[in-house]
């Protein structure tokens, strides 16, 4: 009996250090573990059991030999144990390296839409003038938008401005930047600078040139002796900062209630340079703002006295400018969201 269980115990030594040897992975190593050392039914703790029919004089040293075992077995797990995972994390640092020194993927890379750059270049041309930048509500009252510019309910300037009413007679989406030159010198006395970039509205059949959205940028400029010829400089000023230093400007009469005298704008058109072209409709010019000398009763309206200030304002639409800027012949495509489109900025 002795003899039998000491026997089991050299092949278990002998077939258990083999098997470990040829263990792999760590998950081979616990299969092992619980194969030969697990407590329950592994193959040492069956030899142990047979201790209790060995005869008392054999017993200590059967136990004192299996207990060797069990340390000498432990042992050898622990260093096979080291050694897979030693060769486990090797693998996993090869397998899953980053290459730092590799350049790194680039994002598409965004830009500004042609409408917002152009708007930006004229108010930096302006505040390098001295003029500020504010913004008013695209959502405005029919006093600001019509009354207070000498617009009052019956006039017929309000046929070409026909917009979209929020409340019918009283709240409206604004189908100029003008009202800002009422919200400005309301709150402040004279001298005033100022640009007002932004969306105006109008109830329009759109086609290439006309939308029912687009942009303008109001100026104004109040003064003791503010002429026309100061309004001529800063449009002169303006033109060639972006349209090019040869650019000519020219003034036509025309006519807005809130301006007296009024003048429409005209640059030399930058696709032909003077000479004629589709864009310019063969004129040589391109129209690009509304202006004139604010009206006395303007000023009066804000309580600003015409005997002693006088002022000039200008509106001007930016899709016309950003159309010749980059020679694009349908306004429609600002607003359209196509990347092929946008991305040509
Ligand atoms: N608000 C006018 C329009 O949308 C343009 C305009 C004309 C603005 C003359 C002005 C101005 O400030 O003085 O048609």
């Amino acid at each position: 009996m002795a003899t039998s269980l000491l026997d089991a115990l050299g092949e278990l030594r002998h077939q258990g250090l083999a098997k470990l040897a040829a263990c792999a992975t760590s998950v081979d190593l616990a299969e092992w573990q619980n194969t030969y050392l697990g407590r329950q039914d592994g193959r040492l703790t069956a030899i142990l059991r047979g201790l209790r029919d060995v005869p008392a004089e054999d017993r200590k040293a059967i136990g004192q030999a299996a207990n060797d075992l069990k340390v000498e077995l432990e042992a050898a797990l622990a260093a096979r144990r080291a050694d897979i995972s030693a060769r486990e994390l090797t693998a996993t640092l090869t397998s899953e390296r980053i290459d730092v020194t590799l350049p790194a993927r680039s994002l598409p890379r965004g830009g500004l839409h042609p409408i917002t750059r152009t708007m930006r270049d004229i108010c930096r041309v302006f505040s390098q003038m001295g003029f500020h930048i504010v913004e008013g509500p695209e959502v405005e009252t029919d006093y600001y938008n019509f009354q207070a510019l000498n617009i009052p309910a019956d006039h017929p300037a309000r046929d070409m401005q026909d917009t979209f009413w929020v409340v019918p007679g009283q709240i409206l989406l604004r189908t100029q930047t003008s009202p800002n030159q009422i919200r400005i010198m309301e709150q402040t006395r004279p001298p005033v600078r100022a640009v007002v970039p932004g969306k105006v509205y109008r109830n329009e059949a759109t086609d290439a040139t006309h939308e029912a959205m687009f942009h303008q940028i109001e100026g104004l400029l109040v003064d003791r002796t503010t002429t026309m010829r100061d309004l001529r400089g800063c449009l002169e000023r303006f033109a060639r900062e972006i349209f090019g230093p040869r650019t000519a400007v020219r003034f036509r009469p025309s006519y807005f209630p809130f301006t007296e005298p009024s003048a429409e704008v005209d640059v030399t058109c930058v696709v032909c340079g003077g000479s004629g072209c589709r864009v310019c409709k063969y004129s040589g010019w391109v129209e690009i703002a509304g202006s004139g000398m604010v009206h006395p009763q303007v000023l009066r309206v804000v309580n600003y006295d015409p005997t002693v200030y006088r002022g000039f304002a200008f509106g001007m639409g930016v899709e016309r400018i950003a159309m010749m800027r980059y020679g694009i012949d349908e306004i429609r495509l600002f607003s359209q969201n196509d990347l092929r489109f946008l991305s040509q900025f």
